[in-house]
């Protein structure tokens, strides 16, 4: 007989006399009642064992993690918290789990704990929720793009140039560390190396998405990218998921229009699918912030929140105005925050956005206008000669979730910033050319996966919500 979900059982409209259920035992309590899991959802089933004509060989294998296949009836559960158990005509012990070693005990484990177990962690209710939301919120993403006629692109993992500019590269070599061919001059022969230049790991596919967009018109990619910045934060991966569209003619206030609208779907598109998962979520949530002192709890709840941004239109606001309202905050004032706003032209810190986004605005904002200084070489620039068309999305809790612009379209204006940042022009050579033949207005955006599921869950560590994190000294798993 074919096993059934327990998703299903649990849905079912009726008793079956017949049912058959693996899974893993959550918890046997009273040499009598399994609660068994599956991952299909986050209810286990009660299923309930007839003790007295079950051998106690067997009664004794029933526990904590060991992988079960029950036989039996789904009949009306006597108990109060459950519609349907089952009534079990037969137990077998698919694979044993000594209780006393198994760290999953039912008990509260710190998220500390439960990471350097993530190999197990998703035994647990809590990482099941999370990875379900994940899964769902990616599969979403795919629907919103091709609903609208988005091609999919799968830009390369291993490339020859910095997208970014902001060498923060994992270098991707075959040569070897010692005897390492070297040039004349000394440095690292990479002509003789796999690819016969220098290689890394992405760190965005945009410049290839861009290709895409210049021809097939809207397209996006979503994949891994890679980042060696040694930035031991909450927020950051070094190994992260994005998801970067971009679309031919687009001006920076469609790009915003887009991101917009595409955020509020994939939330609704959760929310929706997710109900169980995400009641879970919002009820954990709200037990932790009970435990932080008044001031500094969030004051909505998952859910509320999560449909405030549905509901609402997100602030946009220029960044020229937004260092004025940071330079008349009371902690810039005051001198709260670690780096003081002296003068337009400062970078923003994560601070600062959280000031702008939860204390000021109360909103999701989009920020636009960037000086160019502190922006990406391939930002449109403004007629300002100051500013450029790049856009950031900050959201409460988060801060940065989305970065974006209008890409310069102007080969000569191109070309000059490329020299200015002493970039390679020749290494770019294939994506000049899109400016060189028959170039046009576009804009993408690139959304930090891994940061829309934390807002997502309401976790506030994105090692909890990517299956296997990889940050600095960590590569387990
Ligand atoms: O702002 P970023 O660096 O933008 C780009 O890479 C552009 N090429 C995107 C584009 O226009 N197509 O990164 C985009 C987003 C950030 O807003 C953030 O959400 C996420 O990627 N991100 C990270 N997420 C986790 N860990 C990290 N180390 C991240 N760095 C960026
Ligand atoms: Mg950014």
């Amino acid at each position: 007989m074919k096993h059934t979900k327990v998703k299903d059982l649990l849905n079912s409209t009726n008793t079956i006399d017949e049912v058959s259920v693996k899974g893993w035992v959550r918890t046997f309590r009273n040499n009598q009642f399994i609660a068994l899991n599956d991952g299909s959802v986050i209810h286990n089933i009660q299923c309930v064992v007839d003790f007295e004509n079950t051998p106690e060989e067997t009664l004794k294998r029933i526990t904590t993690g060991a992988a079960v296949a029950i036989k039996g009836s789904l009949v009306e559960s006597q108990g109060k918290g459950q519609k349907y158990e089952i009534k079990v005509s037969q137990v077998e012990i698919l694979g044993d789990s000594d209780a006393e070693k198994f760290p999953m005990q039912p008990k509260k484990h710190s998220l500390e704990f439960l990471r350097e177990n993530a190999h197990l962690r998703t035994r647990t209710n809590l990482f099941g929720a999370i990875m379900r939301v994940r899964s769902v919120l990616s599969f979403a993403i795919h629907q919103y793009f091709q609903e609208k006629g988005f091609v999919y692109v799968n830009t390369p993992i291993i490339t020859g140039s910095d997208a970014e500019g902001a060498g923060e590269m994992f270098k991707v070599t075959a040569l070897p560390f010692d005897n390492t061919p070297r040039t004349e001059e000394g440095k690292v022969d990479y002509k003789e190396d796999f690819f016969g230049k220098e290689t890394n790991l992405t760190v965005s596919g945009q410049l290839e998405a861009e290709t895409f967009a210049m021809s097939l018109g809207q397209v996006y990619t979503f994949g891994p990218t890679f980042r060696a910045e040694n930035s031991n934060t909450s927020r950051h991966l070094a190994e992260f998921w994005m998801v970067e569209p971009e679309v031919a003619f687009n001006d920076l206030d469609a790009n915003m229009d887009l991101a917009e609208d595409f955020i509020q779907y994939v939330i609704k598109y959760a929310m929706e699918r997710c109900e169980d998962d995400l009641k879970f979520l919002d009820e954990r949530l709200a037990a932790e912030e009970k435990q932080k002192p008044q001031n500094e709890r969030s004051g909505m709840g998952l859910l509320e929140k999560l449909q405030f941004v549905l509901e609402n239109n997100f602030k946009r606001v220029s960044y020229t105005e937004a260092i004025d309202i940071l330079k008349n905050s009371k902690p810039n004032k005051n001198k709260k925050f670690n780096y003081i706003i002296e003068e337009w032209g400062a970078d923003l810190q994560s601070e600062h956005e959280r000031y702008l986004v939860e204390k000021h605005f109360k909103s999701p904002v989009i920020l636009f206008d960037y000086p160019a200084k502190i922006k990406a070489f391939y930002m449109r620039l403004n007629d300002d000669n100051k500013t450029v068309r790049a856009m950031d999305i900050l959201f409460p809790g988060i801060g940065e979730i989305v970065g974006g612009s209008q890409r310069e379209e102007r080969l000569d204006v191109l070309q000059q910033k490329i020299a200015e940042l002493g970039i390679d022009e020749e290494e770019l050579w294939w994506y000049l050319d899109t400016r060189r033949f028959g170039t046009a207005v576009h804009s993408g955006f690139g959304l930090g996966f891994e940061r829309l599921v934390l807002f997502v869950t309401g976790m506030s560590n994105i090692r909890d919500v990517i299956p296997f994190p990889r940050t600095p000294q960590n590569a387990e798993f």
